[in-house]
C-alpha cells in the first residue's frame, strides 16, 4: 500500500476544437496509491472522462508529468503506452462495449488475442474470470441473452482477464438500477479488498461514491476536494438491505432508494473507543475547570469544572466521531452517543455520589437523609429529569459543533496526495 502506483504533475490538458481552446484539466496534482478505491465525481463538462483517458494511457497530457507505476507515460510513444495499457489497466465502460453475436467467454479471451496468449491458456483464463464475476454458468450467452448487471459483469471479467493491478471505470453504473448497481459495485469491492486491485470509478451517483475509500470532486478541470472516507458504505451489506427483487417489481429501485437512505441515516455503530475518548477529554475538562475556577475566578466550584467537561468530552466526542466516520454523525448516531455517554456516566458517577466520594456530594447526601420517602421519590424524579436534560443538551452541543469539527471536504493539497489521514 506504500508506493504510489499514479503520480500526477500539474497535469494539463487541452482540446483544440473550431471554437477555441477548451482547457479540459488544469493545473491537476495527484497521487495515487496500489490499493486504493477513488470515486471521481464531479458535474458533466468537468475533465473526469478526460483524466480516465489520460490515466489509462489512451491520451497524453498537454502539459505536466503523469508516472504509471514509475513510468513516465507522457514521455513514450504510443506503442510503448499500448503496452503500459495492456499490462497495467483494465477498463470498464458505461456501455459495456460487449462484441454483440459472440459469447461472454469470447469476449472476455479477447484481451488476451491481443496479447498472443495461446487458444487453451486463453479459455482457461477467460472461464476463471468468468466465474470470479459469478458466470460460470453462463459462459455461452452472447449479450443479448444476458441482463445488463450480467453484461456489465462480463466487462469486469473481460477487464480482468489480463489481471491488470488497476481497473478504471467510467460510469460502469451509469446504464444500471439500484440493484444491480450494488451488486456490481460489491464486486468491485470484493476485488479491491481481496485482490488488492486498485480501482478508480468515474460516477454520477451519490451512493456509488460513499462505496468508495477516497472520494475527489473535479469542477472545470480541477480538483476541488479530496476526502478519504474512512468508513466506506459495504455494496454488499446495501444490497441485503434492500427489499427483494420481486416484492420491488419493476420499480425496484424506487422501492430501494428509502431503504439506502435510511440505512445511509443510520450511520453504523459507535466504536467504543469514542466514549473513550469522550471519558478522557471529560477528565482533562473538569482538570482544566478546576484550575481555572481556583486560578481565574479564585473561588472552589462544583459546577465550573463539571461545565469544562461536559464541554470538552462533547466537542471531543463529535470530533472523534467526525474523524472515525470522513463525515459529520448522523443525526442518530448524535443520539445514541447523548443516550448512551449520558447513561455510562450516571452509571459511574452515581455510585461514587453514594458513597460521598464525589465533590460536593456529602451536604447534599445529608440533606436526602432527612428527606421523606416522598422527599425521596421527589429526588430521583429531579435526578431522572436532569439526566434526560444533560441527554439532551449533549445531543444538541453534539449537533452544533460536529459540522464546525467534521471532516466535511479537505481540500486537496498540490503534490500532496489530497486529503489522506
Ligand atoms: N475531444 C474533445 N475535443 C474538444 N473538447 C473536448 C473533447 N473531449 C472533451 N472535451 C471538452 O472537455 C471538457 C471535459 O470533458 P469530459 O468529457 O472530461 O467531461 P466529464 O466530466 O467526463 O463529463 P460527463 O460527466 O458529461 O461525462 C468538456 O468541456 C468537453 O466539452
Ligand atoms: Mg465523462
Amino acid at each position: 500500500m506504500e508506493s504510489a502506483l499514479i503520480t500526477l504533475r500539474r497535469v494539463e490538458k487541452d482540446y483544440e476544437s473550431g471554437a477555441g481552446t477548451v482547457r479540459a484539466l488544469r493545473e491537476v496534482d495527484l497521487e495515487i496509491k496500489q490499493g486504493e478505491f477513488v470515486a471521481i465525481v464531479g458535474t458533466s463538462g468537468s475533465g473526469k472522462s478526460t483524466l480516465m483517458n489520460i490515466l489509462g494511457c489512451l491520451d497524453r497530457p498537454t502539459r505536466g508529468v503523469y508516472e504509471l507505476g514509475g513510468f513516465d507515460v507522457g514521455a513514450r510513444g504510443s506503442d510503448a503506452r499500448a503496452i503500459l495499457r495492456n499490462r497495467l489497466i483494465g477498463f470498464i465502460f458505461q456501455g459495456f462495449n460487449l462484441l454483440p453475436r459472440t459469447t461472454a467467454l469470447e469476449n472476455v479471451e479477447l484481451p488476451l488475442v491481443y496479447r498472443g496468449v495461446g487458444t487453451r491458456e486463453r479459455r482457461q483464463w477467460a472461464t476463471e474470470a468468468l466465474a470470479a464475476v459469478g458466470l460460470g454458468d453462463r459462459v455461452h450467452h452472447t449479450p443479448n441473452q444476458l441482463s445488463g448487471g450480467q453484461q456489465q459483469r462480463v466487462a469486469i471479467a473481460r477487464a480482468l482477464v489480463t489481471r491488470p493491478p488497476m481497473l478504471l471505470a467510467d460510469e460502469p453504473t451509469g446504464n444500471l438500477d439500484t440493484r444491480t448497481s450494488l451488486e456490481v459495485l460489491a464486486l468491485l469491492q470484493n476485488l479491491n479488498r481481496e485482490r488488492g486491485i486498485t480501482i478508480i470509478l468515474v460516477t454520477h451517483e451519490h451512493d456509488i461514491a460513499a462505496c468508495a475509500s477516497r472520494v475527489i470532486t473535479f469542477r472545470d478541470g480541477r480538483i476541488v476536494t479530496d476526502v478519504v472516507q474512512t468508513v466506506p458504505l459495504d455494496a454488499a451489506v446495501e444490497l441485503k438491505a434492500l427489499p427483494p427483487p420481486d416484492q420491488g417489481g419493476a420499480q425496484g429501485s424506487e422501492d430501494a432508494d428509502p431503504a439506502l437512505a435510511a440505512r445511509r441515516r443510520l450511520g453504523g455503530p459507535i466504536p467504543a473507543v469514542l466514549y473513550v475518548t469522550m471519558a478522557v477529554a471529560g477528565i482533562g475538562g473538569v482538570g482544566l475547570g478546576v484550575a481555572y475556577a481556583s486560578l481565574v475566578l479564585g473561588v472552589p466550584s462544583t459546577w465550573v469544572p463539571a461545565g469544562f467537561g461536559f464541554a470538552l468530552e462533547t466537542v471531543f466526542g463529535a470530533w472523534f466521531g467526525g474523524k472515525r466516520f470522513g463525515r459529520p454523525l448522523t443525526s442518530d448516531q448524535r443520539t445514541r452517543v447523548a443516550l448512551t455517554y449520558t447513561l455510562l456516566a450516571a452509571c459511574v458517577l452515581g455510585p461514587m455520589f453514594a458513597v460521598g466520594v464525589l465533590p460536593g456530594s456529602k451536604p447534599l447526601l445529608n440533606r436526602l437523609a432527612e428527606l421523606s420517602s416522598g422527599g425521596v421519590l421527589a429526588a430521583l424524579g429531579v435526578t431522572a429529569f436532569g439526566l434526560a436534560a444533560v441527554a439532551l443538551a449533549r445531543y444538541l452541543l453534539i449537533s452544533l459543533v460536529s459540522p464546525l469539527v467534521a471532516p466535511v471536504a479537505v481540500p486537496s493539497k498540490p503534490g500532496a496526495a489530497g486529503g489522506h489521514a
